[in-house]
C-alpha cells in the first residue's frame, strides 16, 4: 500500500515556511503575510502551548495556506493533528510508534532522518518523502546528493540551518521536492507584527525557488 504524498498538494512555490507561534491572533495575519508573499505550504510546530490552536485558526480562516503540524514525537499528536487540519505533518525523527501513528492518520508524513541508515529504516516502513534534519549540519546539499544514488525513490523536504541564500542549490536537486525553514518569520518580526517584511521574505523566497 502506498502512502500519502504530499508533493502532490504543493500547489505553490517549494519554499515551506517553519513557524513558532504563540498566539491564534498572531497566527493568522502572518499566514496571510506568507500567502500574500505567494508561499501557501506552512508548517506549523508543535513547540509552544498554543501550536495546536494556531494551525486551527489558519485552517478555518486562511483557506489558501496548506497547512502542516511539524515536530510531531508522540503517537498520540496525529490523529490530533489531522483533526485541527493540518494538511500534513513532519517529525524532527522517526520510531516504530510514530510510522505505526502516521498510517493510521492517513496524511502525507514526514519522518526526520538525518543519516543513510535512517533514511533506510523510514524507506522500509513505506514513507518516499523523507525530512533531511537538521540539514547544514549533516552536510546540506552535498550529503543530499551523495544519498540520491544510494536511495533512489526516496525525496527530500531539507531543513535545519536553510537560508535564502540555499533555496537555489538546495531545491535544484533531483531527490529534493521541497525545503523548509524559519528564516521567513523571524521571531522579532512575528513580535513586532511587521507583516509587510515577512511578506518580502515570502516573495523573495518564492522568487528563488522560482529561479529568479
Ligand atoms: C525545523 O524544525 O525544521 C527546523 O527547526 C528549522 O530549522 P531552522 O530554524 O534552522 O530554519
Amino acid at each position: 500500500m502506498s502512502l500519502p504524498l504530499l508533493e502532490p498538494i504543493l500547489t505553490g512555490p517549494r519554499v515551506v515556511p517553519v513557524l513558532v507561534l504563540d498566539d491564534p491572533a498572531e497566527a493568522v495575519p502572518l499566514a496571510r503575510a506568507l500567502v500574500a508573499g505567494g508561499l501557501t505550504a506552512l508548517e506549523v510546530t508543535l513547540r509552544t502551548p498554543a501550536a495546536f490552536a494556531c494551525a486551527e485558526a489558519i485552517a478555518a480562516k486562511v483557506p489558501e495556506a496548506i497547512v502542516g503540524l511539524g515536530t510531531l514525537i508522540r503517537p498520540e499528536q496525529f490523529a490530533r493533528a489531522r483533526d485541527a487540519g493540518a494538511r500534513f505533518v513532519v517529525s524532527p525523527g522517526l520510531t516504530d510508534r510514530l510510522a505505526e501513528a502516521a498510517k493510521m492518520a492517513g496524511i502525507p508524513y514526514l519522518p526526520g532522518i538525518a543519516t543513510v541508515t535512517e533514511a533506510l529504516i523510514a524507506w522500509e516502513h513505506g514513507f518516499r518523502e523523507l525530512k533531511f534534519f537538521p540539514a547544514m549540519l549533516n552536510g546540506g546539499a552535498p550529503a543530499l546528493k551523495g544519498m540520491a544514488p544510494l536511495i533512489p525513490e526516496v525525496r527530500f523536504c531539507p531543513t535545519g540551518g536553510l537560508r535564502a541564500e540555499h533555496v537555489g542549490e538546495i531545491l535544484s536537486l533531483p531527490n529534493v521536492f521541497a525545503l523548509g525553514g524559519t528564516w521567513l518569520t523571524p521571531a522579532e518580526a512575528v513580535k513586532a507584527r511587521r507583516w509587510d517584511e515577512i511578506e518580502r521574505l515570502a516573495r523573495e523566497a518564492a522568487a528563488l525557488a522560482a529561479g529568479g
